[in-house]
């Protein structure tokens, strides 16, 4: 299969955890005509220089805000973009409960404004960071794309998601062209092995491998274990952790996916990026102590409210069609997480 790597790729949100590791990925495949474009709130200029030193090109980088259309008229100006990566938004679930309005301006206003300044220049084509949160708390794993989605989201992070994913839905079917992939991904861990680019987040992080390294770092005094109630084997939650740089390699399938499609047809495709198996909280935290010589502080605590027990990924979607599956598994995500805390 030929592709055509000479393609110009935006990056919106590019310095950004999944957007720095899938910049790699995207050079190792090939294209080079990158540009990244990032507001910094979660993020380090520093990154580029990484992703240099990794991959030996430095993407473009722009700083700006996805809330800012002049910003954005004037990078689709400058650039004749074939496809956007659209990576840009917020997404601390703790913290949309308490600023919703920020999390509606920012995730559904900024892609709104990404959309206009793409169809203004005539650039049809976008993949999209989705969430399996989508999914709802009453979903059955494994979680199928064909699933019913919005109903039962605990969160309004969650809901920006599954508002954003109905109106690339709509966009798609309002003019011929439109060529949108979405991508639920599970639970992102790990980074890049070279230890140079990895998840850093500013304050306080919810997520669980964050947690772990804040923890590790003596950041953090210990580790709170939502829950050893539920109906898993060993009592803890269960999900599907994949390796950001499996994650990362998804976006370059999905991209091929795109450019083997004719210029005027339409589409909506929708994968999950999952392993496609669970694994618990508690193997988490033993694996990376495997890996690290040393236990965790930690403690059990009650159940965090939304959350439910076992959440992994149907992935023969993501196989057939993309021909894309994980191939890194938790052993590798732990290794590379001690050499990114150095
Ligand atoms: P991240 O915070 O590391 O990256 C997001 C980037 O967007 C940051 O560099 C930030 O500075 C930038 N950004 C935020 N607001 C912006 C704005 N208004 N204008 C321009 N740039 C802005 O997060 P990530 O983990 O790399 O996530 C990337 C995408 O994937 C997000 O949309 C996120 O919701 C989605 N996602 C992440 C996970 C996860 O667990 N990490 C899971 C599912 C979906
Ligand atoms: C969470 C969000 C989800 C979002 C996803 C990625 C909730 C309810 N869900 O999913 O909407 O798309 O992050 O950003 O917030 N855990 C602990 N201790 C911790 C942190 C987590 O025990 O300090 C446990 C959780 O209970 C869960 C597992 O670790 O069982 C994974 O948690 P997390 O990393 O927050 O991801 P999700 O809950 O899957």
């Amino acid at each position: 299969m030929w592709y055509n790597v000479g393609m110009k790729i935006l990056l919106t949100g590019g310095t950004g955890y999944i957007g720095s590791h899938t910049a790699v990925e995207l050079v190792a495949a090939g294209y080079k005509e990158i540009v990244i474009f990032d507001n910094l709130s979660n993020s380090k200029e520093l990154v580029m220089a990484k992703i240099a030193e990794i991959s030996g090109i430095e993407p473009e980088f722009v700083e700006g805000d996805i809330l800012d259309k002049v910003a954005l008229k004037g990078l689709f100006k400058k650039h004749k973009f074939d496809a956007v990566m659209h990576f840009a938004g917020l997404k601390a679930v703790g913290e949309s409960v308490e600023k919703p309005l920020q999390y509606y301006e920012t995730n559904v206003g900024g892609t709104v404004n990404l959309l206009e300044a793409m169809r203004v220049a005539g650039c049809k084509k976008i993949i999209f960071s989705s969430s399996a949160t989508v999914y709802g708390e009453h979903a059955e794993v494994p979680y199928s794309e064909d699933a019913p989605t919005g109903q039962g989201i605990t969160n309004p992070y969650g809901e920006t998601k599954h508002v954003i994913e109905e109106i690339l839905k709509d966009v798609a079917e309002s003019e011929s062209g439109w060529q949108v992939v979405i991508l639920r991904y599970f639970n992102p861990v790990g980074n890049h092995p070279s230890g140079l680019i990895g998840e850093d987040p500013n304050g306080i992080p919810n997520n669980l491998m964050p947690i772990v390294m804040k923890v590790a770092r003596g950041e953090m005094a210990e580790l709170l274990i939502f829950g050893d109630d539920y109906d898993t084997p060993d009592g803890s939650g269960v999900r599907d952790f994949i390796h950001v740089v499996d994650l990362a390699k998804g976006h370059v399938a999905a991209l091929e996916k795109l450019s083997g499609l004719a210029a005027d047809d339409s589409a909506i495709l929708i994968y999950n990026l999952g392993t496609g198996g669970g694994r618990s909280v508690f193997e988490v935290i033993a694996t990376y102590e495997k890996h690290a010589g040393k236990k965790l502080p930690r403690r059990v605590v009650d159940r965090r409210l939304g959350d439910i027990g076992e959440v992994y990924a149907g992935v023969e979607k993501a196989a057939r069609e993309l021909g894309w599956k994980t191939e890194l598994d938790l052993d590798d995500a732990m290794r590379d997480t001690l050499k990114f805390l150095g």
